[in-house]
Formats: C-alpha cells, structure tokens, sequence
C-alpha cells in the first residue's frame, strides 16, 4: 500500500501565520505538525509515502524530512498548485499510486488512541473497497458526516450538512484500493470548485465496497484549523507527554518499533537533535531497545 500525505492548502484561517509558512509545518508542542500524519501511515506499515504540497511550501518539508532513507521510508513529493479538492490527491498522486492500493491522510490531522496500531493495519490489509474512520462529535456540520443503520453499517454520506442525520465525522483518514484513480477522475468539482473526497466515498458506498471503523471513546482525533483548536492540540500533547514520559509521534521512535531502522542509526538520529529534549529522548529509546 502506498500512502499520501496532503498538505497543501493556503491556511487562510490561521493567517498571518501561514503567510510565511505552511500550516502543516507550525508546531503542535514540541515537533512540526506533519509528524503526526507521517506517525500515522508509517503505524500502517507503509514505508512508500508522497507529501503533496504547494511549490512554495514543498522545499520546506524536503528540508525537513529529505528523501525519508534515514527512517527506513521513500519520500516523494508532488506539487498542487491551487487547492482543488481532497480528490485531486489521487490525480497529483497517479504515478505514485500506480497500481497499488492508498492510504490518505490530511497532514493537520492529530490522531491518538489505545489500539490504533492495529486498526490500522488491519485497514491498510484490506484490498478491496474503502475504509473510512468516523468520530463523534459535537459540531458535525463541519465535517463529512456519515449515516449509520441500526446495526452501524454506513447507509449515508454527506459534506458538511446543514441538518447532519448523525453526529459522526468522518475524518481525514481514508484507505482505498487502486479504483480510486478512476473514481477521482470522473468527478466534477462541486459547487465550491473542489473535487469532494466524499463523493469519492459515495461512489464506493453505491458499489456496498464503503466500510466505516468507528474510533470511539478514549481516542483522540484533533483538528488543527484555528487558533484555539491549534493550541489545544498542543496541550493534549504537552499534558500526555510529560505525565507519562512517552512522546506522540516520534518518528524515529516509530521507525525503531516498526524495524525500519536499527538502535544504532535511531541513535544517530537523536544525536543530531541532542541540544534539544526530543533528541535526548530518541537516543534513550535507542538505548533502552
Ligand atoms: O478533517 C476531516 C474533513 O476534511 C472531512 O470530514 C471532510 O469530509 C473533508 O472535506 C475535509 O474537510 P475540511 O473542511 O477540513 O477540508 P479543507 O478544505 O479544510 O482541507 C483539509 C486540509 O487539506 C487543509 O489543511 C488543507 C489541505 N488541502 C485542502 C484542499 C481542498 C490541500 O492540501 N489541498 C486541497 O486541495
């Protein structure tokens, strides 16, 4: 499975902050906001990932992550120069995806549970259809939301509804197979210009090949679009991290665990970091391996 990372966007909503920078490289407490994407696909096992962002901001994140080789993963990156959608991924990311089955996921997107490792992996096993994953939530009317039967199984999709027929958000985590090119490049963008990740969903839900995974209580899915919900993403974080002494989204941590890397090049890497707290904490889970 390959997997892509969209972080593209203009972030009018958090300017001026991201006049100068990219949304998804702002940090969410103590590491640059697209660790937590990244983290994510590389818990499914997918070490073939493609950041697809804006010709301003790609330099950025090539500096910061490179060609992934010292995480054990092949980085790519792809430019989207206006954001046309969440669909348009699937079109940026054509020859990447090639004849494989794909992992989406929205580089704001914070996600931490018990469990999700496997989840995951079960989803990225999957070779048929789609997996979406749907969260409960208080306000959704800002989300695509998804209709559930009695029994829970998905009988419904809408974009940000004014009258939701359910409180569950689908989030920005989306596992399809290689159909997924074909279905992107027959849709017509929406009244807003945008080619709609959720009438891709729609197309797989008209097949019965739509499957929703509900990540309920105890889990954490954060949005990181405004001000308030930024700094609140980076107190979760802060308040997790130092009660329990673990970090979130450690990407070398990861890479160890995974077996992407050997102890000795995670510790190289926390070395190289070693005048800040992160780095220490990479070479002493190196060292405690
Ligand atoms: O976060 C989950 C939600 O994401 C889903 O529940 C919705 O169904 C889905 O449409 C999407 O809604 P948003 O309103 O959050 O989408 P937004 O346009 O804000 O884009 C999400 C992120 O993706 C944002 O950081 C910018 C980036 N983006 C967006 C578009 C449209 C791109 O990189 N390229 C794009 O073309």
């Amino acid at each position: 499975m390959k997997g892509i990372i969209l972080a593209g966007g203009h972030g009018t909503r958090l300017h001026p902050i991201t006049l100068g920078i990219s949304k998804q490289l702002l940090p969410v407490y103590d590491k640059p906001m697209i660790y937590y994407p990244l983290s994510v696909l590389m818990l499914a096992g997918i070490v073939d990932i493609e950041i697809i962002s804006t010709p301003r901001d790609l330099p950025a994140f090539r500096q910061l992550l490179g060609d992934g080789s010292s995480l054990g993963l092949s980085l790519t990156y792809a430019e989207q120069p206006e954001p046309r959608g969440l669909a348009d991924a699937f079109l940026v990311s054509e020859k990447h995806i090639g004849g494989d089955s794909v992992m989406l996921i929205l580089g704001d997107n914070v996600f931490h549970g018990p469990g999700f490792s496997a989840t995951l992996q079960r989803a990225a096993s999957r070779v048929e259809g789609c997996v979406l994953f749907g969260y409960p939530v208080h306000d959704p009317d800002r989300y695509g939301v998804a209709e559930v039967d009695e029994d829970g199984v998905l009988v419904g999709l809408q974009e940000k509804p004014a009258s939701p027929r359910s409180n569950l958000a689908i989030t920005g985590l989306y596992a399809y197979d290689n159909e997924v090119v074909e279905i992107a490049r027959s849709l017509q963008p929406s009244a807003r210009g945008e080619l709609e990740i959720t009438d891709v969903n729609r197309a797989y839900l008209a097949r019965g090949s739509a499957e929703l995974v509900l990540l309920g209580r105890g889990f954490v899915w954060l949005d990181t679009g405004t001000h308030e919900s930024l700094i609140e993403a980076g107190q979760y974080v802060e308040i997790l991290e130092r009660r329990q002494g673990v970090r979130i989204a450690c990407i070398e941590e990861i890479a160890l665990h995974m077996g992407y890397i050997d102890q000795d090049t995670c510790h190289r890497l926390g070395r190289r970091l070693a005048k800040s707290p992160y780095g220490q904490y990479v070479m002493d889970v190196a060292a405690a391996s």
